[in-house]
């Protein structure tokens, strides 16, 4: 445990500094005066890259690598881009993911109490599995580094090693241990998405699971093909539990799961390595409502949740799991009033909404302080 956590904060573009303020606000709110976190702000994103010419400064990369972890409003904005036509401002996201090697992308799918799935006769709690993608290595791994040849010819390398799928796969077998299960019939289930069929790469992601999967032998495991799953995710989604895949395929299907539970704006997300833990809700800077006050602030706001979680575990410090819990409990709440977000078809404003999670969680350590108070006379 320490006395002082270290959070490098980058609010980054669109409606990043909106959701970012609203999730720090609200660990403030669920820490109290007490609260052992120190944020500090550094630049990075296509806002600073047209200010600049630097997306990613130095200072800032250094600063992150240093602190107890990173938290990211959103980053990049169409048509701020590379002479080959690929985003500057991803670049803070995309680089730190593989220079801290920040492997595992935990990407948990629930659908809440008040919130409309588009898919008909799914109720909160039928939908709960965790998308983990792998986030190291696959096509991603080309970013940067692909080819054009003479304006006729791209190409982008997809890659996978043992070590990488070794360590992913162990992790999604470790999540389900820890899990309840899929919501259908509690049974925790591992299921390997790839499209082994007809790359080879993808056969080896296979054959490696498969290897992996002796060691776990109380976890069900099955096998999709990453376009039958698109459709299950839709026409079953309480069959699954833990889902691992490549990078690539892990970003499409967390876009296609998260409509499923109410869309981007409730899809929080942690990536982690062994040394580093970065968070940020899974959409992305959506600058078409940028500056109206109406962004849906849940997502950011969860993944400031598994920040403390992930910082609570790693230094065993029951105050930051505690609070991670208080703001899990408060968020549903929030939902379950209706205090929704235009994206969830309500009128709450991000304000509104943070100001209510907020005031709800002072009320609730202001209770279970004065029932400590309480005890001890
Ligand atoms: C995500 C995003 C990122 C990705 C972007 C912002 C680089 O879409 O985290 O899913 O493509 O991985
Ligand atoms: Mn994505």
């Amino acid at each position: 445990m320490k006395d002082v956590y270290q959070i490098a904060v980058v609010h980054g573009d669109g409606i990043g500094p909106e959701v970012c303020a609203a999730a720090v606000e609200v660990v403030n709110a669920a820490l109290g005066p007490d609260c052992p976190l120190r944020f500090t702000e550094y630049p990075a994103g296509a806002e600073h890259f047209l200010k600049t010419g630097q997306s990613f400064p130095q200072p800032t990369f250094e600063a992150c690598r240093a602190a107890d972890a990173i938290l990211h409003g959103a980053g990049g904005l169409p048509g701020v881009v590379y002479p080959d036509g690929t985003e500057a401002g991803l670049d803070f996201t995309l680089r730190l993911r593989f220079e801290l090697d920040l492997y595992a992308n935990i990407r948990p799918i629930r659908l809440f109490e008040g919130v409309t799935s588009p898919l008909a006769g799914v109720k909160a709690g039928d939908i709960d599995y965790v998308i983990l993608r792998e986030n190291s290595e696959g096509l991603y791994a080309a970013r940067g580094a692909g080819a054009l040849l003479r304006g006729e010819v791209a190409v982008d390398t997809l890659v996978q090693t043992r070590a990488g799928i070794e360590r992913i796969v162990r992790k999604a077998f470790e999540l389900a241990r820890q899990s309840n299960g899929a919501p259908r019939d509690g049974v925790r289930r591992v299921t390997c998405c790839d499209k082994a069929n007809v790359l080879r790469s993808y056969a080896f992601f296979r054959s490696v699971f498969d290897e992996v999967a002796k060691d776990y032998l109380d976890i069900e495991t099955e096998h999709a093909l990453v376009d039958a799953m698109a459709m299950h995710l839709v026409l079953k989604p309480g069959h699954f539990n833990v889902i691992v895949s490549e990078n690539m395929f892990g970003d499409i299907l967390s876009d296609l799961a998260a409509a499923t539970v109410g869309g981007m704006g409730m899809a929080p997300s942690a990536e982690v390595g062994d040394a580093n833990g970065f968070f940020q809700a899974a959409h992305g800077s959506a600058p078409d409502i940028a500056g109206k006050g109406i962004a849906n602030p849940y997502g950011t706001i969860l993944s400031a949740a598994a920040m403390l979680d992930w910082l609570g575990r790693r230094h065993g410090d029951e105050r930051l799991l505690r609070a991670a819990e208080q703001i899990r409990h408060v968020t549903e709440a929030c939902l379950a009033n209706g205090l929704l977000s235009a994206d969830l078809k309500g009128k709450s404003s991000t304000a509104e909404i943070t100001g209510n999670v907020c005031d709800r969680l002072c009320r609730n350590r202001s209770s279970s302080s004065s029932m400590a108070g309480r005890a001890r006379s």
